[in-house]
């Protein structure tokens, strides 16, 4: 049967911010956050950077854990520390997550992507993965970074008529790296909004 993950929020195409959970040959649990694109028809992709242990563990063991919360704890030292055994459930999941799913990696591909703006290309695989069983524990959407990048477009949006010179820079910078995230990661609404968005600061004659 077929997972269906807009039960969670999820949109095909789209980009979503979660923790991925997983563990090694001897069982050893490993948390890290992790993109999720949603491919549609109970499918993810990953693009995982060699050197991480969630991508040996993917690759030794084929099957993880993706975890969706909302918790900045979690994140966080999901990412700067090891998290806790006591954290995981037995099946793999992270105890305080409002949603999980288990997925299998059906494919891995070496990543020829050249625009990232911290690594390039061949130095991540990409993973296919089936979406084998979804467990809800509280009603929740998947976090998507779009929405965000749209309210700080906005709250940004008066300051570019009042400042000048290198601050201005600084917001014409910060809103051009905001329209590249959210046309990448962004749904639908967010994309529309960043263009208006765009078309306003263009049509006051700020240089995009
Ligand atoms: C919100 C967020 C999303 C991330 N998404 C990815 C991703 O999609 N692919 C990736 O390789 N690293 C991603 N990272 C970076 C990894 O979490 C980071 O490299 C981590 O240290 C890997 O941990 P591990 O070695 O325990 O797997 C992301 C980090 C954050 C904060």
């Amino acid at each position: 049967m077929q997972i269906d993950l807009s039960l969670i929020g999820m949109e095909k195409g789209r980009q979503y911010e979660t923790i991925i959970t997983t563990q090694n040959s001897e069982g050893v649990k490993n948390a890290a956050p992790m993109g999720v694109l949603c491919s549609g028809e109970g499918i993810i992709l990953n693009r995982i950077f060699k050197g991480s242990h969630t991508l040996d563990n993917i690759l030794s063991e084929k099957e993880f854990v993706v975890n969706i919360t909302h918790s900045p704890e979690l994140f966080t030292s999901s990412l700067l520390e090891s998290l806790d055994e006591s954290l995981f459930n037995d099946d793999l999941s992270l105890k305080d997550c409002d949603a999980y799913f288990r997925c299998e990696a059906i494919s891995f591909t070496e990543a020829i992507k050249k625009s990232d703006p911290i690594k390039s290309s061949g130095e991540a695989l990409i993973i296919k993965s089936k979406v084998v069983e979804l467990v809800i524990n509280r009603e929740t959407k998947a976090f998507n970074r779009g929405f965000g990048y749209v309210i700080e477009s906005l709250t940004n949006f008066q300051r570019f008529d009042l400042v000048e010179g290198e601050l201005k820079e600084f917001y014409i910078k910060r809103f051009k790296e905001a329209y590249r995230v959210v046309n990448k990661v962004g749904t639908k609404e967010d994309i529309k909004a960043m263009h208006k968005i765009k078309r306003e600061l263009k049509a006051k004659g700020h240089d995009l």
